[in-house]
């Protein structure tokens, strides 16, 4: 087997999908999560593209990835990082052509690489077609049908049609002008105002996204990730929100969040992923009930949702122990696969929240200043990923994870980018920091993320400390993130017991998580602040940190060999 060398396209030899994971290969995949726009720009004009990405397949390959998640990489203003879609069936110029998609999806394919693509049924661009149709036909329009649209309340109609706030901040409605310039009725965004929420009580909507996977489907995509997917369903009513502060026992349900209609929808996808070979539907599913989260994993919905309560939980060993048991207890009766998220493209970079005071992840507490110790974080980092690679179910990587890079935070203001930030009145940082442009080489005036002659600068600046972390530095370092990443992956591969769903805890003391994968296969992740001695009978395959004196230490994780009693 020959190796990539960074930044190159060579690839290693590897057996064309279909022979690589045979099966359900989504149950254990590896999940690479590329955000296009800063993964690698192939054509230098400061942003990430396909031709960048094509080009980068074989570090891909040599990381051991089965799959990528791409994001959304349609036509878009770009008013919340493409997911405004302007068109579900075309890439963004930006991005690349439609031909170049289909040519990335084959040659992914042909190196053993899923793909797997982002689909934003919630809401589209204002720019899209049918919005652009719905403003100008005017309200008790057929096309206005496909949206939101209600009048004011108010004897003028200038107050919103109900007490909705957006995600992103700031009301969830915006109000049209009509044609002949006086205000007209007001439409529904459960995000940024440039991205109108569709109204799925229509049946052209469910038409739509139906032809939209389809579409992927018959091109080789293995998979959709469902944006936003809990929220699709509205109460038609679009009742007021109950005043949680003058009753927190108001036990009303929420009109926008996991109405029992949505499962219609994920059925009817379900169905078509099935008249494929080896499709997977993936729910982007926030919803703090288990219970609640567990039914989209029934057997004729989604295949695997995205385990947030993992993410967010703090560096503490009963909140871990707590969300893997949880985690494991709803999806075990279903026979639905867990998944194991460290990060993504919305939630703070792993290094620098595990360093810091407050370690859980929430979008309410993400503040400018807060300090983080980057060693330490990394450290913890280095031992999370010993940890999600070894339980069972698929694990996702968000790019750039794998070179362990920070957030960053001295983004200057006028740089920004994200709705988020701005909404929140600059109260939010926003999610900038996570999307910052991959540092490929050392040396490079972009560190490599555009060619050498590009005509653009990246299109956020990078952190000029990360010469140091980019994935040239680290190729070849014994010590790097990005070299325990790879053999993390790739011994995950050869331990037959990580493809099952065997798993049992094993008791070494408070604050040591611990547990069995099959008879030969343990993990231990010390989170005390004692060294601790590994069990007797075992024999070290990976360590994250290495042993001091035979034992593991503080913020360490291993992964032991485990002999016969
Ligand atoms: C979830 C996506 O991950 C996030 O980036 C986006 O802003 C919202 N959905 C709205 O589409």
């Amino acid at each position: 087997m020959s190796a990539s060398t960074i930044g190159t396209s060579t690839q290693v030899e590897r057996a064309p999908v279909g022979e690589a994971l045979p099966g359900e290969w989504w149950r254990t995949a590896v999940v690479y999560q590329v955000y296009p726009r800063s993964f690698a720009d192939g054509n230098g004009d400061g942003i990430g593209d396909i031709a960048g990405l094509r080009g980068k397949l074989g570090y891909l390959q040599q990381l051991g990835v089965d799959a990528l998640w791409i994001n959304p990489w349609y036509p878009s203003p770009m008013s919340d990082g493409g997911y405004d879609v302007i068109d579900y069936r075309d890439i963004h110029p930006d991005f690349g052509t439609l031909a170049e998609a289909e040519a990335l999806i084959e040659e992914a394919n042909a190196a053993g690489i899923r793909i797997i693509i982002d689909v934003v049924p919630n809401h589209c661009s204002e720019a899209n077609v049918w919005f652009q149709a719905a403003l100008a036909a005017g309200p008790g329009s057929a096309e206005r049908e496909r949206f939101w649209f209600r009048r004011g309340r108010g004897e003028h109609g200038d107050i919103p049609p109900n007490n909705w706030k957006s995600i992103f901040g700031g009301d969830a409605w915006t109000r049209t002008t009509d044609a002949d310039g006086t205000p007209g009725e007001w439409y529904l965004h459960l995000f940024a105002p440039e991205q109108p929420d569709f109204n799925w009580n229509n049946r052209d909507v469910h038409q739509e996204f139906e032809g939209v996977l389809r579409f992927w489907f018959d091109r080789g995509a293995a998979g959709i990730r469902i944006d936003s997917a809990a929220l699709c369903v509205k109460d038609a009513d679009l009742p007021d929100l109950p005043d949680l502060s003058a009753d927190p026992d108001d036990t009303t349900p929420n009109p926008f969040t996991d109405l029992d209609g949505v499962h219609e929808v994920y059925r009817a996808w379900r169905r078509i992923a099935d008249s494929y070979d080896d499709r997977v539907l993936i729910g982007e599913v926030w919803l703090p009930d288990p219970v609640r989260f567990a039914m989209y994993l029934r057997p004729d919905e989604l295949h695997t949702c995205f385990n947030f309560d993992f993410m967010a939980r703090p560096w503490d060993a009963t909140e871990m122990r707590a969300s893997i048991d949880a985690t494991l207890e709803f999806n075990g009766p279903l026979d639905a696969p867990a998944t194991w998220v460290l990060s993504n493209h919305d939630v703070t970079r792993p290094v620098t929240r595990y360093g810091r005071e407050d370690t859980s992840f929430s979008f309410a507490a993400k503040r400018f200043g807060v300090p983080s110790d980057l060693e330490l974080g990394t450290r913890r980092a280095r031992a999370a990923a010993l940890l999600a690679a070894a339980l069972p179910g698929s694990l996702y990587v968000y790019q750039g994870d794998e070179l362990g890079l920070p957030e960053a935070e001295d983004i200057p203001l006028s740089k920004l980018q994200d709705p988020m930030h701005f909404r929140s009145g600059g109260v939010d940082p926003g999610r900038d920091g996570c999307r910052i442009p991959i540092p490929w080489t050392s040396d490079s005036p972009s560190l490599g993320f555009s060619p050498d002659d590009a005509s653009g600068e990246p299109w956020l600046p990078q952190p000029v400390q990360w010469t140091g972390i980019s994935a040239e530095a680290q190729d070849g370092d014994p010590s790097s993130m990005l070299t325990l990443y790879r053999d993390v992956i790739a011994a995950r591969k050869e331990q037959p017991a990580l493809r099952g769903d065997d798993f049992e805890w094993l008791d070494l003391g408070t604050g040591v998580l611990a547990f069995r994968r099959g008879d030969s296969f343990a993990c231990l992740l010390n989170m005390t602040t004692e060294d601790i001695a590994l069990p007797t009978n075992s024999s070290v395959l990976l360590t994250s940190a290495p042993l001091v004196a035979g034992c593991v230490t503080a913020d360490a994780a291993v992964w032991l060999s485990l002999a016969a009693d």
